[in-house]
């Protein structure tokens, strides 16, 4: 499942962002690319670690916490610390597999990656190009999104940036590992919930609100991984 996650930021925590990467340093991107992706891979990104990711990151993975999209739909149990990335002048990133597990550098802490997620800090117009492209079952999705919005989708899908042949595309890219490891078992507890939520606002009193709650607290037991 691909999903938009609309103002994860909102618009003055993307300005502040906006300045701190504008000063921040960066290096060649290929330093956390695997062996096979490195070749594919051509963009700039903030070095982990670097105080300036550490600042935003903490900015972004506290704003997922409030996030109540973004919990139903990942059901988080870890959140990899975001990095940044940069692409301008031709720069892409060929088709590639983000790595199953990820240590978290400097910790003794790996994350299985479920999810991905990229969030947008420039506007779609200040770039040409450098659209997100998801291969999924539907067929590619080429995503481009406005600043503050998120795209989180398996993990487990080939995907690919275009050419930003004009102008510079900036984002945070990160992973999540899930408590629901199947994106299936994920789905349909994200569809179940969702449902809920709308009978719950249409029918405060109705009692299947309740027992459709039961179900899915029921599933949630049964799934989850901690
Ligand atoms: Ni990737």
């Amino acid at each position: 499942m691909l999903l938009r996650i609309p103002d994860v930021l909102t618009p003055a925590q993307v300005a502040e962002a906006r300045t701190i990467l504008g000063n921040a340093e960066w290096v060649d991107g290929r330093v956390t690319a695997g062996h096979q992706s490195s070749k594919a891979k051509d963009n700039m990104q903030i070095p982990e670690g670097h105080p300036a990711a550490q600042q935003l990151g903490q900015m972004i993975v506290s704003a997922l916490g409030q996030n109540p999209l973004f919990l139903s739909a990942a059901l988080p149990l870890r959140v990899f610390p975001p990095l940044f990335n940069r692409y301008t002048g031709g720069q892409s990133f060929g088709t590639h597999v983000d790595n199953a597990i990820r240590q978290v550098t400097g910790t003794p802490h790996r994350i299985r990656t479920d999810l991905s997620a990229t969030l947008f800090f420039a506007a779609p117009d200040e770039y040409e190009g450098g659209e997100l492209c998801v291969e999924d079952t539907y067929g590619t999705q080429a995503v481009k999104l406005p600043p503050g919005h998120m795209l989180l989708y398996p993990a487990t899908s080939l995907h690919h940036v275009r050419p930003v042949t004009r102008g510079g595309r900036v984002c945070s890219f990160f992973w999540i590992q899930s408590m629901i490891r199947d994106d299936g078992h994920r789905s349909l507890l994200f569809d179940l919930d969702t449902a809920i939520q709308r009978l719950s606002g249409d029918h405060p009193e109705h009692p299947s609100a309740v027992q459709l709650t039961g179900v899915y607290h029921n599933l949630l037991r049964q799934w989850a991984e901690l």
